[in-house]
């Protein structure tokens, strides 16, 4: 119990920093850990089991995906033994899915199938239980890269998203590289497209192609060897690219809806998107572009959210993201002499109205082309925004610029206040608090809530928390428990402090602010995805991505999670190799 007689719920002692060599979840003491999906696990009704050593993309197809990432569980009942788990598969290793010498188009076409979303019926007896899968259930779904979305906003049917394939610029093909996201209280689920350009070939000397990282070399999956809309140096496709790097909503609780594709909310490697009700209605979605010296986003819905879950509500809400303002954040420091990364801030208008705000940009080239319209009106160059997320505790939202080991280069921004560390390795957390607890107003204020690393980078300073703490670098996907607790998932520490990544607590308020808390760890070469922190039940979820990644077929690094011992066959349904899972840690 802890004070006031209230019970305390998801206690732990602090876990210590797992070696790289450890292949496995480490919880707390008192806690363990259970797979619910793993890579390959069947799905969509009639979907075999999984046979890693000869994959089709049929099977896939109706499987669930690979890596992981963005995760969600929705309750759909009122006892909690019911509910959607939501997930996104942002990319695929073939290195280690496949086994050498598998035919390419093969490859190929699997990956399709392994990139996405899934959507799948969970069942448990009771609160607190370990949730297992209903294979084939009604609202079981895999979206892929073959699944038809509707552009809308005013970018829709633009010139500049036309193709050969498609002339109406309405409907494009899948979506892909989908990382982080969000729930909306409708009942929708967001998700990032982030890295589309490693997809394509593309001239790389247009700067509208080079702003996103398009290049004439990076397609080294060699899609376009498959279906030519991967080659965006033809007349045909020049503008397949555009198509990629949106936020796209999804229905869970309708597996025949459409997916669709938001341009109101602007193109950049969008990290992810998570949304809060303004006071008065409006919805707010705050956006990172992941990218080293990249920005952070704002959108508010013109509309107003209508209350409860009619139909006419539910048509309503699904079209909040659909029109809005798109602005760009500027953080302006108040100097160090105090100590201190703060200062104040301001959100610069991208469109406003249904209109372009920038200088020599349409509304739909600023829509389009996101980053160069930001380039125009100065906003702050941030360390690789990664999730940015509000709070709906206190009201404040919380910017997880995951590193940046450029900053300081020759040739590249050096130290701002608010990315404050040359060369950085290890990230830092941003708190914004927007002004008057007005979502919508033009202003905000910020700290560094978090300045990461072990101590000999970070030293001791942590939201002004001065005590001891279990190390942290690399913050990527954050999450608030039902107390307003952030938790803080990190991709990235067995480089930069040479442990696996893992999943920490910290408090936001009171005297344990900052006091930061490691509760788990992932196995070797996996990232910390999800994470989901649901302590009413005493549950925590992640999605364990890209384990073993730096292994290959015949030598895999990690063994997760169905430990087949090397040199034996995999029994029915198993791998010999490492398969992202998403893992539920429950009190044992
Ligand atoms: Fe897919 Fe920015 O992490
Ligand atoms: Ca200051
Ligand atoms: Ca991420
Ligand atoms: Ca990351």
């Amino acid at each position: 119990k802890g004070g006031h007689g209230k019970p305390v719920h998801l206690p732990f002692m602090p876990i210590a920093p797992a070696a790289t060599t450890v292949d496995d979840v480490t919880v707390p003491a008192g806690y363990r850990w259970d797979p619910i999906l793993r890579w390959g696990d069947p799905i969509l009704p009639g979907a075999p089991a999984f046979d890693g050593t000869h994959q089709t993309p049929e099977a896939q197809a109706g499987q669930f995906g690979y890596n992981n990432d963005y995760l969600d569980i929705i309750e759909t009942n009122r006892s909690g033994t019911e509910a959607l788990l939501v997930c996104n598969h942002e990319y695929t290793n073939e290195g280690i899915m496949f086994a050498p010498g598998t035919d390419p188009a093969t490859v190929i076409r699997t990956a399709w199938a392994a990139h996405g979303m899934s959507v799948v019926e969970l069942r448990r007896r009771k609160r607190g239980d370990v949730w297992t899968y209903v294979p084939g259930a009604r609202l079981n779904r895999r979206i892929t890269l073959d699944t038809p979305f509707t552009m809308d906003g005013p970018a829709a049917g633009s010139e500049l998203l036309r193709t050969a394939a498609d002339p109406t610029g309405l409907t494009v093909r899948g979506t892909m590289n989908n990382c982080a996201g969000g729930t909306t209280p409708w009942g929708t689920v967001l998700s990032g497209e982030e890295n589309f350009n490693q997809y394509f070939r593309a001239t790389g000397t247009d700067p509208k192609e080079t702003r996103y990282g398009l290049s004439a070399t990076q397609d080294s999956r060699n899609w376009r060897s498959v279906d030519p809309r991967w080659d965006a140096t033809t007349a045909d496709y020049r503008n397949e690219p555009n198509r990629f790097g949106w936020i796209v909503e999804i229905d869970p609780s309708d597996p025949s809806s459409t997916p669709v594709k938001h341009t109101a909310m602007g193109r950049f490697k969008h990290e992810g998107a998570n949304v809060i009700v303004n006071r008065g209605g409006h919805v707010v979605a705050y956006m990172g572009d992941d990218e080293r010296f990249d920005y952070v986003y704002r959108f508010v819905s013109r509309d107003t959210l209508r209350p409860g879950t009619s139909p006419k509500a539910r048509r309503h809400n699904l079209t909040l993201l659909s029109e809005g303002d798109l602005s760009v954040a500027r953080f302006t420091g108040d100097g160090l002499e105090d100590g201190v990364s703060d200062g104040s801030g301001e959100w610069i208008p991208l469109t406003r109205g249904g209109q372009s705000m920038v200088a020599g940009f349409t509304l739909e080239e600023v829509l389009v082309y996101t980053r160069l319209a930001a380039d125009a009106v100065q906003p702050t160059k941030m360390d690789r925004p990664e999730d940015v997320e509000p709070n709906l505790h206190n009201g404040r939202i919380y910017v997880a610029c995951t590193n940046n080991t450029d900053r300081g280069k020759v040739g590249k921004e050096g130290p701002t206040e608010p990315n404050p560390r040359p060369a950085n390795k290890d990230g830092h957390v941003v708190e914004m608090i927007p002004t008057g607890g007005d979502h919508t107003a033009d202003t905000f204020g910020w700290n560094l809530f978090l300045i990461c690393g072990d101590e000999a980078s970070a030293g001791r300073y942590f939201g002004g928390w001065t005590g001891p703490v279990s190390p942290i670098s690399c913050p990527d996907n954050v999450a608030f428990d039902s107390l307003g607790n952030l938790w803080v998932s990190t991709d990235g520490q067995p480089s930069a402090i040479k442990v696996s990544d893992g999943l920490f607590k910290v408090p936001v308020e009171g005297p344990e602010r900052g006091h930061v808390q490691q509760f788990l760890a992932v196995p070797s070469g996996a990232e910390t995805c999800g994470p989901v922190i649901r302590d009413r039940d005493d549950s925590v979820f992640v999605a364990v991505q890209h384990p073993g990644e730096d292994g290959s077929w015949a030598a895999p690094q990690s063994r997760f999670p169905d430990y087949v011992p090397a040199g034996a066959a995999p029994a029915a349904g198993q791998f010999a190799g490492p398969r992202p899972t998403v893992v539920q840690v429950t009190r044992a």
